[in-house]
């Protein structure tokens, strides 16, 4: 079986290249959709919890996984108070996480609970990350959903960095903007990274951030500085940079400029890194949606025909789309 550890990002999968290299009855997730904002009370749980379900009514095989280290709180969204085993029994007890994928009432639906305990959970070693990221590669599903934490810890970076479908929710108010940003920088940053230690130039790509860092550089003018002595590097890296293809949600809008926030941010990513984003639609504002939470309940189980409820499937087709072999060159 193919594995894409870190170690080995120029391999990442690229965003909706299908695996053919899978044999039939390999046990592996198909494809990883990490749901990230980089700010908490976006609504990345909302829509993670709601978009599995979605998934999983469309007859896709879904895994729900707390990623969100420091503050899970999935299992609340779907009406689960205790869940026996979570993701801190594999970053401190070795247990393996296909154990863990309890059922949720819901059919095709499964949840792997975040570690609520341990202090340490929130920032686990590098060793016991490269465990989870590992086993999390292993999990059999159809789709694996990664609720994400807020912030732009490595852990959450890698489990972004490490899905097919990479998916930003964001706010259409300046600080959700200003904070997925550079959730996002950080992230294209540590691709770049990656890419140029598997590629033997990560000492070029060091010299070319310079004492600043990622602050004062866009990853344009690193592969540009790496070209300089190694051209075909470059080439890779660049190509690296354009696979780094996110998906975009817009939640809470309520206004016509807030229409047109998913828009814009396409544009301005294109503007200042050259890359492209696909925009999977906005999520009205909606008291349902807060009021359903209130009560540990899906929103697509409890306020199915609420416009936040329709607005995410919506978004859940828009992402399976991008799936669909018509699509797999893109
Ligand atoms: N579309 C929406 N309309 C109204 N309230 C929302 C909407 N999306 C999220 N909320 C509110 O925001 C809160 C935080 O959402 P949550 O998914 O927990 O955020 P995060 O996981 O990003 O921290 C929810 O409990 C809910 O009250
Ligand atoms: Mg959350």
């Amino acid at each position: 079986m193919k594995r894409y550890g870190l170690n080995n990002v120029v391999e990442l999968p690229g965003r909706t290249r299908p695996r053919a290299e899978d044999a039939p009855g390999t046990r592996r997730a198909r494809r990883i959709i990490a749901v990230g904002g980089g700010k908490g009370g976006i609504g990345k749980s909302l829509v993670s919890a709601n978009l599995g379900i979605a998934l999983a009514r469309a007859g896709h095989r879904v895994t729900l996984v707390d990623a969100d280290l420091g503050g899970a709180n999935l299992h609340t969204c779907l009406g689960i108070s205790q869940p026996q085993g979570t993701l801190s029994d594999v970053l401190t007890h070795g247990t393996r996480i296909e154990s863990l994928a309890m059922p949720t009432g819901i059919e095709n639906l499964t949840l792997v609970s975040g570690a609520m305990d341990a202090l340490d959970a929130a920032n686990p070693r590098a060793q016991a990350r490269a465990r989870l990221v590992e086993q999390l590669q292993t999990l059999d599903a159809d789709y694996l959903v990664l609720d994400l934490g807020a912030g732009t810890s490595v852990h959450t970076i890698d489990f972004f960095l490490l899905a097919d479908h990479g998916l930003l929710v964001l706010l259409p108010e300046p600080t959700s903007v200003e904070n997925a940003y550079r959730f996002l920088k950080a992230a294209l940053f540590r691709r770049l990274q990656h890419t140029a230690q598997t590629l033997g130039v990560a000492h070029l790509a060091e010299a070319a951030l310079g004492s600043q860092g990622s602050a004062m550089r866009t990853p344009a003018e690193v592969v540009k500085a790496v070209a300089e002595s190694q051209p075909e590097a470059a080439a890779q890296l660049e190509r690296s940079l354009r696979e780094f293809r996110v998906k975009l949600v817009v939640n809470q809008v309520r206004s016509a400029a807030d229409q047109s926030v998913g828009r814009a941010v396409v544009s301005a990513w294109k503007k200042f890194f050259g890359l492209d984003m696909d925009y999977l639609g906005a999520i009205a504002y909606d008291d349902a949606a807060w009021k359903t939470v209130r009560r540990r309940r899906p929103l697509l189980l409890d306020a199915a025909e609420s416009a936040a409820a329709s607005n995410l499937v919506t978004v859940a087709e828009a992402l399976a789309a991008l799936d669909r072999p018509r699509s797999a060159g893109r």
